[in-house]
């Protein structure tokens, strides 16, 4: 067998090697008017960035978390800066980063949110493996919706225009600047980067070869409302019915462990499958003579079984499925359990569904009935029939943190399920081109106390790019690269835990995560920090 290291080292080595002499610099500097020519386009600069350099984004609206904020770049890329127009009234905001050791490969990056932010993090992530990478603004700068409000065209580039915009000039800029057109086209992104992904597998099937979709908010318009649907179970702090983040995290979420922990055969504070966790919140209820601080009232025992229950719309049909019990993190917890609507819900219902002096404190099922048929541009990126993108030999990697308390996986394995009935489909087939492997542990996009580093971005490679942390056997980006190239396609995705997540400090374990529907359990012997005691099983 060859070194799985030594094998990852030789495919990406593989620079491309122009056949007519091309001069970086030269070429970066006539990227800038040769760019010009492309409709729409206003071209802002031009600049040879060596490696090391720490840029910062002094325009960037600094809800984006710029000023303030850098990224360092990694190798000598060319930076070029442009918008582009959609329409009368909207437009893109978009970069390409050029990297002088170009592989011959194109990527877009994707966004997060409502925003609005260029992902300048995902860019140096992907320059730097020689791709040829762009980033748009999604059509609004900053990470609100309010200019979504009385316009539609600036709602058409965030559900699908931006992507579509920024691939189409981008390809046309790699093409002006290496002077040949690109090999391979990728995409990558998670959450609201997620759902791009798919929304471009969906309706434009020709730009991309290959497509890492995490964690995505699909059923978009649901998502919305399940996410509002916390407070109307919950109510604000005074309520009855509220819990707080100390009873979520110290009490209920160390209950769910005893509860489910051991299904997979190890205690470890991960729940492989939290799809077998049928969790019971009442066994927590006081009783006459409990102590009142470690305990739930009956009505909140209520509140947590019915966030942990799926949501159904007026016609009974299942909009958005159960949250997973034990996704329960500090991070997070206090603002999807808020006493407040959540925030993008607040927005979507505000500035898209109704108008912004709607009161979202009566919020009920008949408004999330109506965001449903809504719908805008279709933004629920739903459709279940990939057959054009199958046909084309593109290729899907999903993947969706079994701990996520923003976006529920069970609503990825929601949509996979349509995938199957839509194109009449078992599993085994549809391997062929969409592989969704469920990385046990991890919260939202990273993170947890899962194995969650799986290439998904720069952190979830460590930081830092080496033969091993771009191992397509552990990295979801080179995974999808190779499943294009060369056609070996991942069965597993084996995602490592650093000791505090702090690479110094060693691993404390590593785990291969399973592609639908197999689950991770454990053997039963060895030692279960090594991913060789674990198997993927269908039962
Ligand atoms: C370009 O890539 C080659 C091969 O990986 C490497 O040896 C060289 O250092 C790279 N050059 C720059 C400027 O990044
Ligand atoms: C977004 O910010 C960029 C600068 O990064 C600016 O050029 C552009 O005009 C802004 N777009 C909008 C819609 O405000
Ligand atoms: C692009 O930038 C130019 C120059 O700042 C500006 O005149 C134009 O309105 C911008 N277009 C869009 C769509 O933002
Ligand atoms: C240029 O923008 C106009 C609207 O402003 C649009 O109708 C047209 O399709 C755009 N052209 C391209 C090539 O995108
Ligand atoms: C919505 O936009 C139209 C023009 O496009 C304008 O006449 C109207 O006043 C706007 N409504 C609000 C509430 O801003
Ligand atoms: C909190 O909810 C209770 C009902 O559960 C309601 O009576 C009260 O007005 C609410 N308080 C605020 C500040 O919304
Ligand atoms: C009640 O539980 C809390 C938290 O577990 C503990 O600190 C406290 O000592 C307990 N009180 C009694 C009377 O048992
Ligand atoms: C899926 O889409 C293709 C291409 O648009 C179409 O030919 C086919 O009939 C569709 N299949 C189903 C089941 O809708
Ligand atoms: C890991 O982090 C915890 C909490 O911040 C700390 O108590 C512990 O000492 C750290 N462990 C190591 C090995 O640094």
């Amino acid at each position: 067998m060859i070194h799985p290291v030594l094998l990852a080292s030789a495919f990406f080595t593989i620079f491309w090697t122009p056949t007519i002499a091309f001069n970086f610099d030269s070429a970066c500097g006539s990227i800038a008017s040769q760019a010009a020519s492309i409709e729409n386009t206003t071209i802002f600069f031009a600049d040879i960035v060596p490696a090391g350099t720490m840029l910062t984004f002094p325009d960037q609206d600094p809800s984006c978390g710029f000023p303030g904020s850098s990224q360092e770049v990694l190798v000598d890329m060319c930076r070029v800066a442009l918008n582009v127009s959609t329409s009368d009234r909207s437009g893109i905001t978009m970069e390409a980063w050029l990297p002088r050791n170009w592989t011959g490969r194109f990527l877009s990056t994707g966004n997060g949110g409502l925003d609005g932010c260029i992902q300048y993090v995902d860019l140096a992530y992907t320059t730097a493996q020689g791709f040829a990478t762009v980033g748009a603004n999604n059509g609004h700068n900053g990470t609100s919706g309010r200019l979504f409000f009385n316009n539609s065209d600036v709602l058409a580039d965030f559900v699908y225009r931006s992507i579509h915009t920024n691939v189409v000039v981008g390809k046309e800029i790699t093409r002006m600047f290496y002077g040949t057109p690109h090999k391979h086209s990728y995409y990558l992104g998670c959450s609201t980067g997620g759902r791009q992904g798919f929304k471009m597998v969906q309706d434009f099937p020709d730009d991309f070869d290959g497509v890492v979709a995490g964690s995505p908010a699909i059923n978009w318009n649901n998502l919305m409302s399940w996410s509002a649907r916390f407070h109307n179970i919950l109510g604000n702090a005074t309520s009855p019915t509220f819990v707080t983040s100390e009873e979520w995290l110290g009490l209920i979420h160390e209950n769910i462990l005893e509860q489910c922990d051991i299904i997979d055969g190890v205690a470890d504070g991960i729940i492989e499958d939290p799809n077998l966790c049928d969790y019971k919140p009442e066994v927590l209820i006081c009783g006459s003579s409990g102590n009142l601080s470690d305990c739930l009232t009956p009505t909140q025992a209520g509140s947590v079984r019915q966030v942990f229950s799926p949501m159904f719309d007026t016609h009974g049909r299942l909009m958005y499925p159960r949250q997973q019990p034990g996704s329960e993190n500090a991070a997070l917890v206090g603002l999807i359990y808020s006493p407040d609507v959540f925030p993008f819900s607040q927005d979507w219902f505000h500035f898209v569904v109704f108008d912004p002096s709607f009161d979202v404190e009566t919020l009920d099922l008949s408004d999330y009935q109506i965001a449903e048929d809504l719908n805008p541009f279709n933004i629920a990126t739903f459709n279940g029939n990939l057959s054009s993108f199958q046909s084309r030999g593109g290729k899907v990697i999903t993947y969706h943190g079994q701990a996520d308390e923003l976006i529920a996986p069970t609503d990825t394995e929601f949509y996979y399920h349509h995938v199957a009935r839509t194109m009449g489909l078992p599993p085994s087939e549809i391997d062929e081109f969409l592989r969704f492997f469920r990385i046990s542990g991890m919260s939202h996009c990273e993170t947890g106390p899962g194995a969650w580093e799986i290439g998904q971005t720069l952190s979830g490679a460590s930081g830092n790019l080496t033969p091993e942390t771009l191992d397509p056997e552990r990295n979801v980006l080179t995974a999808v690269v190779r499943w294009v190239e060369e056609g070996i396609a991942p069965d597993t995705i084996l995602g490592t835990k650093f000791v505090n997540d702090t690479t110094e400090l060693g691993v404390a374990f590593s785990r291969r995560h399973c592609r639908y529907p197999f689950r991770n359990n454990f053997d039963g012997t060895g030692d279960s920090t090594l991913p060789d005691s674990w198997s993927c099983k269908l039962d």
